[in-house]
């Protein structure tokens, strides 16, 4: 709880048209892209740095939690607050401050929709590369604070390979400059990487400096159906080994395919096991070639058909399905985990063959699809919590995915970071040392633990709660 003359206080610091008290209208902030929802005490939509700030000496003198928060699409609870408090909505800065040709950087508010950022960027003839599925809607500062990737990652890397430099309130009040705006620096330690996923428990991102590249004068797509879901995934490696440097390579099983299938622009073989969706960046004269021999490449494979995108509409209409991918997967069972596993390329398909049987085994639905070219596979376990025994089922099951992909010597997050919901699990890839030289690192920054609790470390007892009561 946060005490009446407190909120009056903060009100005088953003003012009372910017915070928010009533329970319905707290209840809009509870929540994220996962089924989690804890309500606020608080909602605030700060207008500066310096309010911000403001509020944090606030939180540290009167001790309550504060969760910074985009466009609440996360998909880990990063930005679900646990323990109540201030919800502190960034999306009233959302200025892009300058976007500049000559020296290839983009200057903005956190509060920025990507999507707005991307077009505005390739306005200019640049390409601001990380395409996190939610693009069109999240904010560049979540982007930011769980580290987003997406389909592009393959050749262009994710949100991490674009951050310069950040300004941040800190949870004790200052704000400070991390990084340069300088392609390089290595000025003291980087804390600018520090930041990088750090999902809002260090501090809160103001400001951030962004590198940005010539934007890709051309793309193809191509889509490659496979007769079995192994061939698919044992094309990747060969796909990325090729030489034909794909710019996103992504994979798509069977009852992932069924629900987009009506959104493809061309018809699929009821019989494809898998799809790989594979894009190729270039200038347009080699462009085209190398689209070509990607699609050779992959019926040597064993890919029946290969559909090239034949125009531009086509290709657009096929990201578009691959983009909806995740609410889409609702069509089978109303209520799902997903999890954004990495492994070793060449794990790739022992960890799909071995998610078989899992599903076999607990009589769940699991459909796997995402970033094959990061080894990147979204794991979604489906479930419907009307069903007797389905959701006792889901986190056991979540867990063998989790021991599956660490003897992979893969890791638990490759996007959405750890949040809430695999908080339970960090010590599956952390060991005590590590996790213990973190929380100092987190006691550092934030000596009262004001700054998003509860979240990445595991709290005892096991606080994850997948679905709370009366919602
Ligand atoms: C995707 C999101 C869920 O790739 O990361 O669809
Ligand atoms: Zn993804």
């Amino acid at each position: 709880m946060i005490l009446e003359k407190v909120i009056r206080e903060i009100e005088t610091v953003v003012g009372r048209e910017n915070i928010l008290t009533s329970p319905e209208d707290r209840w809009c902030y509870a929540f994220d892209a996962t089924d989690l929802a804890y309500l606020p005490d608080l909602v605030v939509f700060p207008g500066s740095a310096a309010e911000v700030s403001r509020i944090l000496l606030l939180a540290n003198e009167h001790r309550f939690p504060v969760t910074p928060r985009g466009a609440g699409t996360g998909r880990s609870g990063g930005s679900v607050p646990i323990e109540g408090g201030v919800v502190l909505v960034l999306t009233r800065l959302n200025r892009i401050l300058e976007i500049n040709t000559k020296d290839l950087v983009a200057v903005v508010e956190p509060g920025v929709i990507l999507g707005k950022l991307k077009a505005a960027v390739e306005e200019q003839g640049l390409y601001y590369p990380p395409d996190p599925a939610s693009a069109d809607f999240c904010t560049i500062g979540g982007n930011v604070a769980e580290c987003a990737g997406g389909p592009v990652a393959v050749q262009y890397g994710i949100t991490r390979d674009y951050v310069l430099g950040l300004e941040v309130a800190l949870p004790t009040g200052e704000i400070i400059d991390t990084g340069t705006r300088t392609m390089k620096g290595v000025v003291g330690y980087d804390l600018t990487r520090l930041f990088l996923g750090s999902e809002g428990t260090l501090g809160v991102i103001t400001r951030i400096i962004l590198r940005l590249v010539a934007k890709p004068a051309a793309r193809q797509t191509l889509a490659a159906a496979f007769g079995s879901l192994k061939a698919a995934a044992e094309a990747v490696s060969r796909i990325l080994a090729s030489g034909l440097a794909p710019t996103a390579l992504e994979f798509i099983d069977r009852v992932t395919l069924g629900c987009i299938r009506e959104m493809l622009p061309f018809a699929v073989d009821l019989k494809a096991a898998a799809l790989l969706l594979i894009a190729v960046d270039g200038h347009p004269h080699d462009v085209e070639e190398r689209a070509g021999a990607m699609a050779r490449f992959c019926e040597e494979q064993g890919a029946r058909p290969v559909i090239r995108a034949r125009t531009p509409e086509e290709a657009e209409q096929l990201w578009k399905a691959r983009k909806v991918i995740s609410p889409a997967l609702k069509k089978v069972k109303p209520q799902k985990v997903s999890e954004d596993v990495v492994v070793p390329l060449s794990a790739i398909p022992d960890l799909i063959t071995a998610l078989e049987d899992l599903s076999r085994r607990r009589g769940l639905i699991i459909p796997c699809y995402g970033h094959a070219g990061d080894g990147n596979i979204h794991v979604n376990v489906l479930y419907d919590r009307a069903l007797p025994g389905e959701m006792e089922a889901v986190e056991p099951t979540v867990e063998e995915i989790f021991t599956l992909v660490r003897r992979f010597q893969g890791t638990l997050s490759g996007e959405h970071g750890i949040g809430l919901t695999k908080a339970p699990y960090l010590g599956m890839e952390l060991s005590p040392a590590a996790i213990a030289v973190q929380k100092r690192l987190k006691q550092a920054f934030d000596p009262n633990n004001i700054m998003n609790p509860g979240k990445i470390f595991p709290q005892p007892p096991k606080a994850r709660a997948r679905e709370q009561e009366g919602i």
